[in-house]
């Protein structure tokens, strides 16, 4: 009889943050079906995660859901004393969830502002301190989830996008210190990825039609479409994969081409989205 087949990631322990939905819970599949046994952390509501869960073993992998506020760096430690409980090893974070009240900067509160970088900022150091006695000798993987708003000024964005550059550089540290031990740490920025938060952002934030807006975005990107999921998920499964073991300190920028066309070619290209473009 013919060996089962293997899977990349088989016998791996992944964790998630925000897990339950959009770009987390897209990340937490396809490393179950490369798979890894996923944890995924969730904020609202259990009964979300118990679907995700359910989506996870359907894989033939273990999954665990775990209730976690990361606006309180405090509360993460002990959710890796239940991982380690439960799998005793991690070998890939995934540290994804965010969340932040869309202002200008001007109008921000106290209280906003240091949720936000509580949950990007504190909770991520406090996660990688929790995460490296179940990780240590395990050639692990961390990978944090940034976005473009790290370098590009966004109406409302500018409170996340400064939590998340520094995560970004966060990064760099960390892989400075960890990569002895094996562990690469890694980021990955996606452009406008269609999820709850997007959407969010665009009707809400920006006051315009969602539909139209992707599709006019989709319009000025090289690769003409919009990000999904899934390619978000494609990249962290490569990022977290033995074949990446030389990447770290990155982020990789997953955006369609669309960031890096300059202003004068939106005006003057029609390959850009420009007059007379698409
Ligand atoms: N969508 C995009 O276009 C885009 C682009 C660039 C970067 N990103 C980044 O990608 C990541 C995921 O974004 P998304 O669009 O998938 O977001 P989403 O659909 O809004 O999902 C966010 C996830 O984070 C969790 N979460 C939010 N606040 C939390 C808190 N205080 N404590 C614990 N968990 C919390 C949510 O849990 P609940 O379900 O319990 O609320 C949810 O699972 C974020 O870091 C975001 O900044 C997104």
């Amino acid at each position: 009889m013919a060996p089962a087949p293997t899977r990349p990631l088989d016998g791996r322990v992944a964790v998630i943050t925000g897990g339950t939905r959009g770009i987390g819970r897209g990340i937490a599949l396809r490393l179950a079906r490369d798979g890894a046994h996923c944890v995924l952390t969730y904020r609202r509501s259990a009964e979300l995660a118990a679907q995700v869960v359910e989506e996870i073993e359907r894989e033939g992998v273990k999954g665990l859901a775990l209730p976690l506020e990361l606006g309180q760096p405090s509360h993460v430690p002990p959710v890796f004393e239940r991982v380690g409980e439960a799998f005793g090893r991690v070998d890939i974070f995934v540290a994804n969830a965010a969340a932040t009240s869309f202002r200008p900067m001007l109008e921000q509160k106290a209280d906003n502002v240091r949720r936000t970088f509580a949950i990007s900022v504190d909770s991520f150091i406090a996660a990688i301190q929790a995460v490296m006695p179940l990780m240590r000798g395990r050639a692990g993987r961390i990978v944090a989830v940034s976005g473009i708003d790290s370098f590009q000024a966004m109406p409302g964005h500018g409170l996340l996008g400064g939590a998340k550059a520094a995560v970004e550089s966060l990064v760099r540290s960390l892989a400075l210190e960890l990569g002895p031990e094996g562990i690469t740490v890694n980021g990955v920025n996606p452009g406008m990825i269609s999820t709850d938060s997007s959407r969010l952002y665009i009707e809400r934030g920006l006051g315009r039609d969602y539909e139209a807006t992707m599709a006019a975005l989709a319009a000025r990107t090289p690769v003409r479409r919009s990000g999904t999921v899934e390619d978000v998920a494609d990249c962290v499964a490569w990022i977290v994969s033995d074949g990446a073991g030389f990447l770290t300190g990155q982020t990789i920028l997953l955006d369609g081409g669309l960031t890096m066309v300059s202003p004068l070619a939106r005006l003057a290209s029609p390959l850009a989205g420009g007059e007379g473009g698409a």
